[in-house]
């Protein structure tokens, strides 16, 4: 089975030819970044966003199409991210997929994107098994779940206020660093001192494993303040240095907690989500899996952030799983949560031609 993916939900236009065999299965995954549009505003603005999703739908679907080596009628299965994420990229993506599908007339499937950033580590590690716990920490999302099974996800926590990625891109503006804000601080913080700046770990007082960020947010413009518009290079890096530091000693309490709000049989832990292409983060919580004993998946840097071969494979897992297709009049959802990620419907149920 060969499913081909779209995907627009933010400022990636990816498309991504997934094969349901195990031996090789992504058979392409392009990706049109548009950071180089957004930098300048040190942040998504939407309506550009969506204008260039339109500008480059086709030249991306084609190319994947080309280096998988694939002809459109060979597709079995044309699926897109229907939500969450923002309304203009979702309208485009989800329109072309719908189109492709009834032109082929083969089914379409919608798919929830934080599904698929939690489902795909399982793309790369075939011995992931269910039930595992999962970090998705994202320019829009930060939440714990336990993965039950396909489409079975109980969140045990969720953010407050800002997701970490978004805490990130807003940190590096404050520090003049480049967008997006996640590599900037990291390269930073490597050359920086993480303890020169003090800051509290959020939620000490509370229970659960919720997030928070936006106390972060604050205690930089404070830090920065003290330095009365005289921040040189070696601030910038400490302030940077001593930022992550406690993202991921947050982090790495809400996790301890989380994993005490699971049943007993989870046997791994995940980190997904852009945020997870931290290394720091992933040194961390691989230490944290260890003693526990527990095993540690992330998924490879290249697709922690946005792509459309995610979104493929949360496509071949649905449907193992008997739980695809999608009516073609399924809508967007820009605030879709991962509790009920349900799409099913008729397979092009509403046209024929
Ligand atoms: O998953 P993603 O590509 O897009 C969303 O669905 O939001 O995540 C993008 C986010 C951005 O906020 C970016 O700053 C952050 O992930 N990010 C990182 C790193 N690489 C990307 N955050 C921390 N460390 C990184 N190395």
């Amino acid at each position: 089975m060969k499913i081909l993916a779209i995907e627009t939900s933010c400022d990636e236009t990816s498309a991504a030819v997934v094969s349901s065999s195990p031996d090789n299965r992504i058979l392409s995954n392009v990706i049109h970044s548009q950071i180089e549009i957004h930098k300048k505003y040190g942040g998504v603005i939407p309506e550009y966003a969506a204008r260039n999703h339109l500008n480059n739908i086709d030249v991306v679907v084609t190319e994947a199409l080309k280096i998988a080596n694939v002809r459109i009628k060979d597709i079995d299965v044309v699926a897109a991210t229907a939500g969450p994420g923002l309304m203009g990229g979702l309208l485009v993506g989800l329109t072309i997929a719908k189109t492709i599908s009834i032109m082929i007339d083969k089914p379409f499937i919608a798919i929830n994107h934080l599904e698929a950033h939690i489902l795909t580590p399982r793309l790369i590690y075939t011995d992931l098994d269910f039930p595992y716990l999962v970090l998705l920490a994202s320019g829009g999302n930060f939440l714990f779940a336990e993965v039950k099974k396909v489409g079975q996800y109980k969140i045990l926590g969720e953010t407050l206020d800002d997701a970490a990625g978004e805490a990130f891109d807003k940190v590096a503006k404050m520090l003049g660093l480049p967008y997006p804000g996640g590599p900037s601080i990291e390269k930073a913080a490597s050359k920086g001192n993480k303890n020169r700046f003090n800051y509290t770990i959020p939620l000490l007082k509370q229970k659960g494993c919720n997030g928070s960020f936006s106390g972060l947010k604050t205690a930089t413009k404070k830090h920065i303040a003290t330095l009365r518009g005289e921040m040189n290079d070696q601030d910038v890096c400490d302030i940077a240095a001593s930022f992550q530091n406690v993202v991921v000693k947050f982090i790495e309490r809400q996790f301890k907690k989380a994993l005490e709000m699971t049943s007993s049989n989870v046997k791994s832990v995940v980190i997904a989500g852009g945020v997870a292409a931290n290394q720091n983060l992933r040194t961390t919580t691989q230490h944290f899996a260890k003693i526990h004993n527990l095993q540690f998946f992330a998924p490879p840097i290249a697709l922690c952030s946005d792509n459309a071969a995610m979104i493929g494979w949360c496509a071949v897992e649905r449907i193992k799983a008997n739980l695809g297709y999608s009516d073609l009049n399924f809508p967007v959802k820009p605030r879709w949560q991962i509790d009920n990620t349900n799409a099913k419907g008729k397979p092009n149920s509403k046209i024929s031609i």
